[in-house]
């Protein structure tokens, strides 16, 4: 299939994938195995470092394996991207992608608000390997001017903030980047490929927590890195290979599975958002609404130039803090009160206290988060249902 050539949907349902050549099957076997038979010529072959055209020689599952191939494929073909590489979780990709460009030594830009995980992983782990990181509020090009060394090499964003929904002007980020010979990771999972592709306006690399809406099932942890192929395919020979962080055979089905509905999801996702984060704007008791398809939001416009939709996370601020957010979230029916998004069900979380606990008050403070802040990933279900759910908790307040 040359995948290219066709619409986003068409390559959701079909690319990367190998109808089984000997029984017909159109769903591929899961290759559920470890390890991999070589015969004396394939040997030869791989020794030599010289596989034929389009051959890829199998050895070990932490490698590589048939069913993430085919995952690698499909997720490439919708970002528009020359390849992927699936790992294990979203932090997995995100410190694969990293390490692929940072060493000891080296500086990173990071955008303030990031995902709690991904913040231990700046704040914490890498200083202490000796690659240091500046964050900034605002990504513009005098903020990176000014948190600019010698040896910065990265600078890393996310599309969508996580959880306060901000969207940086991305333009301004590559332009500034590609000037001083930067590279740009921006982590993709709150906008999936069907809103938003990143490496069409020049980011080098894309990561996700696949975890969210590309399984979308709330059944698998997974992740990815995408973007050119001598970078993906640099991380596997060397940092995949040595540190291990493969998904097993069977999440990589379940993630193609859900990959094929990724379109259909997504609009429902974002119909139903924009629908709740409307009515919710004109709650009593709710301070304030995050959500940038609201026109009157700071990163409508944003929106509107990068993304094909608003997107499905909305985050809401309730009066009287942390206590009432709380009896909000216990108060729900249908939405249920856990980290995690991108889920068919409704799910809600209270930043402060869970995805960024480990951000200490101060830094929460600068990144926009609020105490009362609860940030809801709108499912699928009905929408009317789903407001009803939330105005009968509300009343709890
Ligand atoms: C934006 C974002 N990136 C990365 C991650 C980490 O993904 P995972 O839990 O799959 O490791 C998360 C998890 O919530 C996330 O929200």
């Amino acid at each position: 299939m040359q995948d290219k050539n066709y619409k986003f949907e068409t390559l959701a349902v079909h690319a990367g994938q190998n109808a089984d050549k000997e029984t017909g099957a159109i769903v591929e076997p899961i290759y559920m195995t470890s390890t991999f038979a070589f015969t004396e010529d394939k040997m030869e072959r791989w020794i030599a470092g010289t596989p034929k055209e389009g051959e890829i020689i199998y050895t070990y599952g932490r490698s590589r394996n048939p069913t993430q191939i085919s995952l690698q494929k499909k997720l490439a073909a919708l970002e528009k991207a020359e390849a992927s590489l699936v790992t294990s979780s979203g932090m997995a990709a995100i410190t694969l992608a990293i390490l692929g460009y940072c060493k000891q030594g080296d500086h990173i830009i990071s955008a303030q608000t990031v995902y709690g995980g991904t913040y231990g992983l700046l704040k914490n782990i890498l200083p202490d390997m000796g690659i240091n990181v500046t964050f900034v509020k605002s990504l513009t090009t005098e903020s990176l001017e000014a948190a600019k060394r010698n040896n910065t090499k990265l600078v890393y964003f996310e599309t969508v903030a996580n959880p306060t929904l901000e969207i940086p002007e991305f333009d301004e980020i590559v332009g500034w980047a590609k000037k001083n010979s930067i590279k740009t990771v921006v982590d993709n999972t709150f906008t999936s490929p069907y809103l938003f592709r990143p490496v069409e306006w020049g980011i080098d690399t894309v990561v996700h927590s696949c975890t969210k809406y590309i399984n979308g099932h709330g059944d698998v942890i997974g992740g990815a890195v995408v973007g050119k192929k001598e970078f993906c395919e640099g991380l596997r020979q060397k940092q995949y290979m040595d540190i291990g962080p493969v998904p097993a055979p069977i999440n990589c089905y379940m993630m193609i599975r859900g990959l094929k509905t990724l379109h259909l999801r997504m609009e429902r996702h974002c119909q139903n958002a924009k629908i709740f984060a409307e009515r919710m704007s004109r709650h009593p008791k709710i301070e304030k609404v995050m959500y940038p398809g609201l026109e009157n939001n700071e990163y409508y416009q944003h929106a509107l130039k990068y993304f094909d939709g608003f997107g499905g996370m909305v985050s809401l601020v309730v009066k009287g803090g942390i206590n009432e957010a709380k009896k909000v979230c216990f108060g729900l029916e249908i939405g249920k009160f856990a980290v995690s998004l991108g889920d068919l069900d409704t799910l809600v979380e209270i930043p402060a206290i869970m995805t960024h606990k480990d951000v200490p008050k101060e830094e929460r403070e600068k990144m926009g988060i609020d105490d009362g802040m609860i940030r809801v990933s709108v499912g699928v279900e009905n929408v009317e249902d789903l407001i009803a759910d939330f105005e009968q908790a509300l009343e709890r307040i």
